[in-house]
């Protein structure tokens, strides 16, 4: 297959984790026969001091001739002053809005080797395997909003929730297909005891299993229970399926399962196959330039772009037993090592890449 993908490397570790994700990239696509070409462009900080733009319109076009983008991350202290006009995250948001982008899907799984690093006993921890898919352009974040005096000593804000029955069906059916793929179970958390966009939700969420997924098991839970869960029984969950700030809430309480931010990656889809993978974690300016930053995550997310938005569904596989085996070697950055044992950026993604040449290729 041939295949374009945008590289937005943005500021901090975010060069040093690309680069090691497209070196996976590069041995995917000699062992099983692909071309890949790259279009680097720029986002974030690096944009605003090379154009003053967060999201350069090159930038924008290079990613929408793609077929789909990999993301290191932006931001960092140079441009952290609040009062600033443009931010590095502007760019972000913008590229997710002007892409479409409007289901962040977040897999969480703990290895086995991981286990023990949960700040959950590690009893708990074993054997979980979960996709939180948050929607990510409506809701309470992009309704209504407004903070007002009515009285000079009296100030009064609102944000409005709002739903519409396609947004809710879309990425519903996602999730949906995700579920068909893995072990079956859709999860759909809302707050429908309180909240008249919670019951559209619902309704929607049960019509469409009931009708075009009858195969799945579907559950309903209320978000308060749902963050219980999380922590109680979190092994028992397959693909989970919310609203906007609920998902911002619940993924972020999902990621520290794993106990480690360097090991997490995320997609973010629309219509169509392009998408957005980038690692969750952010610039990391304590660590840049040093070569200690974990390339796990960025790594993970490039199985995740040759699963969702080039259907190369045994490299992606390829790619997540290589992360394993390495893991299974003791190969980690200082973030995961004990002291004194510590192995470098590109040693990490050198011990990926060896363990992908040594996996026989699926024919
Ligand atoms: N999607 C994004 O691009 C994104 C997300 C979050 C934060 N940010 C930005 O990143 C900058 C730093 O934010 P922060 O410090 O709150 O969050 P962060 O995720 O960058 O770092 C938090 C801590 O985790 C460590 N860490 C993060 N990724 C790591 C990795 N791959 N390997 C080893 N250690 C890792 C860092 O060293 C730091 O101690 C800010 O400017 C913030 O706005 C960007």
């Amino acid at each position: 297959m041939q295949a374009t993908i945008a590289l937005l490397p943005g500021d901090g570790i975010g060069p040093e984790v690309v680069a090691e994700g497209v070196r996976v990239l590069n041995a995917v696509a000699a062992a099983y026969g692909h071309s890949f070409a790259y279009r680097e462009a720029l986002l974030g900080g690096c944009a605003i001091d090379a154009t003053g733009s967060p999201l350069p319109a090159a930038t924008l076009a290079a990613c929408e001739a793609a077929d789909a983008v990999l993301l290191g991350a932006v931001g960092g202290p140079k441009w952290d002053d609040p009062r600033a006009k443009v931010r590095p995250e502007q760019g972000l948001l913008g590229l997710r809005k002007a892409l479409g982008l409007y289901a962040n899907l977040r897999p969480v799984a703990v290895p086995e080797q991981l286990a023990e690093r949960s700040p959950l006993r590690p009893e708990l921890v074993r054997g979980v395997d979960l996709i939180v898919v948050r929607e990510l352009t409506g809701g309470i974040y992009f309704g209504a909003k407004e903070s007002v005096f009515i009285r000079p000593d009296e100030e009064r804000a609102y944000d409005t929730c709002v739903y519409t029955t396609s947004e809710i069906a879309r990425v519903v059916r996602r999730a949906a297909d995700l579920a068909r793929q893995r072990r079956g179970l859709l999860t759909s958390v809302d707050k429908a005891n309180v909240l008249e966009t919670s019951r559209l939700w619902r309704r929607v969420t049960t019509e469409i299993v009931a009708h075009e997924y009858p195969d799945l098991r579907l559950e309903h839970i209320l978000v308060d229970a749902c963050a219980m869960h999380l922590l109680r029984r979190p092994a028992d969950f397959d693909v989970i399926v919310t609203e906007n700030m609920f998902g911002d809430i619940l993924t972020d309480e999902a990621s520290m399962l794993t106990g480690s931010l360097g090991m997490l990656p995320s997609a973010s889809l629309g219509d169509g196959q392009r998408g957005l993978y980038e690692p969750i974690h952010g610039s990391a300016p304590d660590i840049a330039g040093q070569g200690r930053a974990n390339p796990l995550a960025t790594i993970l997310s490039t199985a995740l772009l040759l699963r969702h938005s080039l259907g190369l569904e045994a490299e992606a596989a390829a790619v997540e037993a290589a992360v394993a085996a390495t893991l299974e070697q003791g190969i980690v950055t200082a973030d995961l090592a004990a002291a004194g044992s510590a192995y470098s950026t590109e040693a990490v993604g050198t011990a990926v890449v060896a363990a992908l040449q040594r996996q026989p290729v699926a024919a």
